[in-house]
């Protein structure tokens, strides 16, 4: 039996119709922007293994830090305890995320990262004391498949068996080229509300929408109009970020800079799961606290994992060459 024969048995594979699809490509190995399937046959990885990876498959400096990392430290519970290759990531993170970035929260995929920031701008709030219960978001967006990040996307036939159970979001327009004014207006009638929590975008372009690209000036504009009434900017650069547009993260392209991002897919150059949710000491302040109830009561089994921190650095090593 093949391998994707044997597959098709055992695996429930995602985004996937249960009756009528082809049987999956049985991989056996890849290199560079090369896979071969068990025939031998070879593919061009044109989606970048869900747009995750960065410099090839297999890539033998990335593999090196990985394997090294592995004979070293392979995984440690992370409250309590720390690592060199989570504070190492941490610290360069902040150096190249534009805007006064201070903090790095680990998780583990890009919707874990929304979950993070979205769980952390509505408990800044509620440290705060102050009810501020409205999200806003761009239309076409997609954020991940948690309940959360799944509440902050657009409702489609992906979302459509859950719809009940999503919260409520504030949508407004993209600010692609001809919507710039609407873009704005929209999103100033509803910060003027004062019950705006946050908003999340996309920098610069929406991937899972189709490769809209947006109006950069609009877009700051947007963010300008939430950071002057304290709103929370969340810069979900799960797909832009790590060169995809260009620069490192989209966000060199605003004039104004988020308060909060989600990191992930190229984080590790596509080799290992991880997610990283970041912000800035304004945030961060809030939850420094005697209060125990004002804790950041979030985490995960494998959080910051030191394998996947050692491909991030090894990833950022590569980026940095180019
Ligand atoms: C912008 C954006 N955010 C979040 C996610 C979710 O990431 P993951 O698939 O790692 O959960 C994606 C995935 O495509 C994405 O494009």
């Amino acid at each position: 039996m093949s391998l994707a024969e044997r597959d098709s048995k055992v695996i429930w594979h995602p985004f996937t119709p249960q009756k009528g699809s082809p049987l999956p490509v049985g991989i056996v190995r890849a290199e560079g922007s090369y896979l071969y399937d068990e025939d031998g046959k070879r593919y061009i990885d044109g989606i970048s293994s869900w747009w995750v990876n960065l410099h090839g498959h297999s890539h033998p400096y990335i593999a090196d830090k990985v394997s090294e990392q592995l004979r070293t430290l392979e995984h440690i519970i992370f409250a309590g305890f720390t690592h060199e290759p989570a504070v190492q990531l941490a610290e360069r993170l902040l150096e190249l995320l534009p805007g006064e970035q201070t903090r790095v929260f680990y998780s583990d995929n890009g919707s874990t990262a929304v979950e993070v920031a979205l769980k952390m701008a509505l408990q800044y709030w509620y440290n705060k004391g102050e009810k501020r219960t409205k999200i806003i978001v761009l239309e076409d967006s997609y954020h991940g498949d948690t309940f959360g990040s799944m509440s902050l996307s657009a409702r489609s036939a992906f979302t459509q068996a859950f719809n009940d159970w999503l919260f409520e979001v504030e949508v407004v327009p993209v600010p692609v080229e001809g919507r710039e004014v609407e873009a704005v207006e929209a999103i100033q009638a509803i910060v003027n509300t004062g019950e705006v929590a946050a908003f999340i975008f996309e920098p610069m372009v929406q991937g899972v929408a189709g490769m809209q690209v947006m109006e950069r000036r609009a877009l700051s504009e947007m963010m300008r109009v939430c950071k002057d009434a304290g709103v929370v900017c969340i810069g979900d650069e799960v797909f832009t970020g790590f060169g995809r547009t260009g620069k490192v993260f989209a966000s060199e392209f605003l004039s104004t800079k988020p308060d909060i991002y989600c990191l992930s897919k190229g984080l590790t150059g596509g080799t290992m799961a991880l997610g990283v949710t970041t912000c800035n000491q304004t945030i961060y302040d809030v939850f420094v606290s005697e209060d125990r109830l004002k804790t950041f009561f979030h985490g995960h089994s494998f959080t910051a994992n030191p394998l996947a921190c050692a491909a991030a650095l090894a990833s950022m090593d590569l980026l940095m060459r180019q």
